[in-house]
């Protein structure tokens, strides 16, 4: 059976577009947000999109989400990191944490942001303790490439994190969303990926598109 997964902010860009491919792969999905009936809402929107024998899109409060689900998806805004993780960390403890944060500074997104921690992921790993395992990945996909589910996206996925079982599971989710994913390391690994994405939307101003992504070469794709 798949397992379970929570998106927390799942009501935003990047949340819905993740909820929305793993829903079509066959995942249960729960979409999460501070409001209960933000969470219905995002859901039944979503179901709409979706046909009837994959809808097993929900919503719940984030503290439902992040209790309800195996492997949680944590899609806010950095700003909401810590606050968010403090309230959750319960409910999260002998999960999988699939952090997706990018530590922007807002009105200067196109520049790279060290927070203290080093970045995003670490802080989490810090914030939630030893018995959540946390991966770092999809800073560099844009919500623009997610929005059509039945398209693969040509962009690869860094996923990074200290555990080796869950940065395998968490590849098999980015591959079931139509993307690929590639080991790129431990954790601390996350401080250069989360880093990227400033870089990204900088190639996205410069040269007027909405979805830069990343390649890597060298990795012949059948044997990874
Ligand atoms: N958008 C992209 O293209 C993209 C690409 C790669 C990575 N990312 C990263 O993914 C994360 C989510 O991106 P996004 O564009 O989806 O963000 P967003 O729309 O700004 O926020 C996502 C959700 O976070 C929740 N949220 C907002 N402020 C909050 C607060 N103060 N406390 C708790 N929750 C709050 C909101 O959900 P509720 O109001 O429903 O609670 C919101 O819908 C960010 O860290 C971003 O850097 C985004």
């Amino acid at each position: 059976m798949l397992p379970s997964i929570s998106i927390i902010g799942g009501t935003g860009a990047e949340g819905s577009g993740l909820a929305l491919r793993w829903v079509y792969a066959g995942y249960p999905v729960t979409i999460g947000s501070r409001s209960l009936d933000k969470a219905l809402g995002k859901a039944a929107e979503l179901n709409l999109r979706v046909p009837d024998e994959k809808k097993q899109l929900v919503g719940k409060n984030n503290l439902g989400a992040a209790k309800a689900c195996q492997i949680g998806v944590l899609t806010v805004p950095y700003s909401a990191h810590r606050e968010t993780l403090l309230d959750l960390k319960e409910s999260l403890q002998g999960k999988v944490l699939v952090d997706v944060t990018v530590p922007l500074v807002p009105l200067k997104v196109a520049h790279v942001h060290l927070p203290s921690g080093g970045a995003a992921g670490l802080e989490a790993q810090e914030i939630l303790g030893p018995d959540v395992r946390v991966v770092s990945a999809f800073q560099n996909i844009s919500a623009a490439h997610l929005r059509d589910p039945e398209r693969d996206i040509d962009c690869d996925v860094l996923v990074c994190g200290n555990d080796a079982t869950a940065c395998e599971e968490v590849i098999t989710l980015v591959e079931a969303a139509g993307m690929s994913g590639l080991h790129a390391g431990s954790l601390v690994n996350a401080i250069a990926i989360e880093s990227l994405t400033p870089v990204l939307i900088s190639l996205n101003k410069h040269y007027r598109i909405k979805d830069a992504g990343i390649r890597v070469t060298g990795i012949s794709r059948s044997e990874k």
